[in-house]
């Protein structure tokens, strides 16, 4: 009989593991509370343009008020994309998800990018600039084009990335309150330490791979619905759901269908997630202004049940989803959105990786056949 293996001790899902040290984030988990570089993401999200924190992240520090206006006049700038990759967006089924088309689009801008074999800090710090500003570019514009079957919409430079963002997705300058609710949400989806994205990037790139690649794999990661597919998934089920008479016990009855409710619950916090209540202050004065209380009822019910019922509550895909839907955003722009501004935390973390590199390659625990005999193809 084949001797037992001595299994390590190990946590499923890596849960509480400390996979590396990183000054970028930090989740206090006992108060709830999210810091960007030691700046609370409350005051971040109330006081700066996306631009603003987008610099914090990737530099370590504030800008000036020059270093910032440097800053977005180098991503406005940036924005336009090679006219190639406009060739291959048309050429991509209509019937794709755009988080499946973003990987392919990603890949294509990155064969355009001379630098992108570079790895030096200075050059990672360049490419991370450049791809904040074209990713928006590539999500609205290659939603028109794959999905609407319209035209490309050129960037206005007039205008700041949140607004640019909306301005290429519906081709109308958006409102002021609709630009607000883009920057906020991207600047709360930006940048959360060890997720299951920015993780994939930083093993990505510590085999000495790049930038791009790294952003690409964390885009496959982030897709799915345990993370930033969620937010779809959330509008999906409130959609179902439809009305605040219909919201009352479809908690209990889909956790007793032993259904995962999208949008609840996070690996890291325990009572509340941090980006929530800034979310729902801007979905509230966002649905009060609309007159269209509807969304924030019906999830006001979810919530307290969901409490009720598990002591769940809701992470940031949760109000991030019927507040797209207030904007009238096609639903499958949502998880773009988040890697929009994810792409800031995925080049901060991939860039703090590569600057004191040592290739990640954990162990695992074997429980497979021990060694067989072999037998040949004629005698099995
Ligand atoms: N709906 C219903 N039950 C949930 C739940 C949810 N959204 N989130 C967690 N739970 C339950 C699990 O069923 C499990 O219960 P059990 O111990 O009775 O089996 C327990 O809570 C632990 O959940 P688990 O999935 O093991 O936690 P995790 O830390 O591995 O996963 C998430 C964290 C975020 C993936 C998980 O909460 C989830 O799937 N949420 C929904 C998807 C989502 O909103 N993702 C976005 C995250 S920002």
């Amino acid at each position: 009989m084949a001797a037992q293996l001595q299994h390590p001790e190990y946590s499923p899902g890596l849960q509480g593991i400390p996979a590396g040290i990183t000054r970028i984030s930090r989740i206090d988990v006992e108060r709830s509370s999210l810091t960007y570089r030691g700046y609370d993401v409350h005051i971040l999200a109330e006081h700066t343009p996306v631009e603003e924190t987008a610099y914090l992240v990737l530099n370590g520090e504030l800008p000036t008020k020059a270093q910032l206006d440097a800053f977005t006049k180098n991503l406005v700038s940036e924005r336009e994309i090679p006219s190639k990759v406009y060739d291959v967006m048309r050429c991509l089924p209509t019937s794709s998800h755009p988080m499946a088309w973003l990987q392919t689009l990603v890949s294509a801008v990155a064969l355009h990018d001379p630098e992108s074999a570079d790895n030096s800090h200075d050059a990672n710090i360049r490419k991370a600039t450049r791809l904040f500003a074209k990713m928006g570019t590539v999500v609205a514009n290659g939603y028109r084009v794959v999905h609407e079957g319209k035209e490309p919409v050129a960037p206005d430079s007039s205008l700041g990335h949140a607004a640019n963002f909306l301005y290429m997705l519906k081709g109308t300058k958006p409102m002021q309150s609709a630009a607000d609710v883009i920057n906020t949400s991207m600047i709360l989806y930006m940048e959360h330490d060890f997720n299951c994205s920015t993780f994939t990037a930083r093993v990505i790139v510590s085999s000495n791979s790049d930038l791009y690649s790294g952003t690409v794999g964390a885009i496959g990661a982030l897709k799915g619905n345990l993370h930033g597919g969620a937010n779809e998934a959330a509008m999906e089920m409130l959609l179902e759901i439809g009305s605040v008479e219909k919201a009352h016990g479809f908690i209990d009855r889909a956790l007793a269908e032993k259904k995962k409710i999208m949008g609840f619950g996070h690996r890291e916090y325990r009572k509340s997630d941090s980006r929530v209540p800034i979310l729902k202050k801007v979905g509230k004065k966002l649905s009060e202004d609309l007159g269209n209380m509807k969304w924030w009822d019906i999830a006001e019910i979810l919530e307290k049940d969901m409490w009720d019922a598990k002591q769940l509550f809701p992470n940031v895909d949760f109000p991030a989803a019927w507040l797209y839907y207030l904007l009238e955003l096609p639903i499958h722009v949502y998880t773009p959105i988040f890697a929009v501004a994810r792409t800031v935390g995925w080049s901060a973390h991939m860039i703090e990786q590569l600057d004191s590199n040592r290739i990640i390659r954990p162990q695992s625990i074997y429980e497979g056949q021990m060694t067989r005999d072999f037998v040949p193809i004629e005698e099995r």
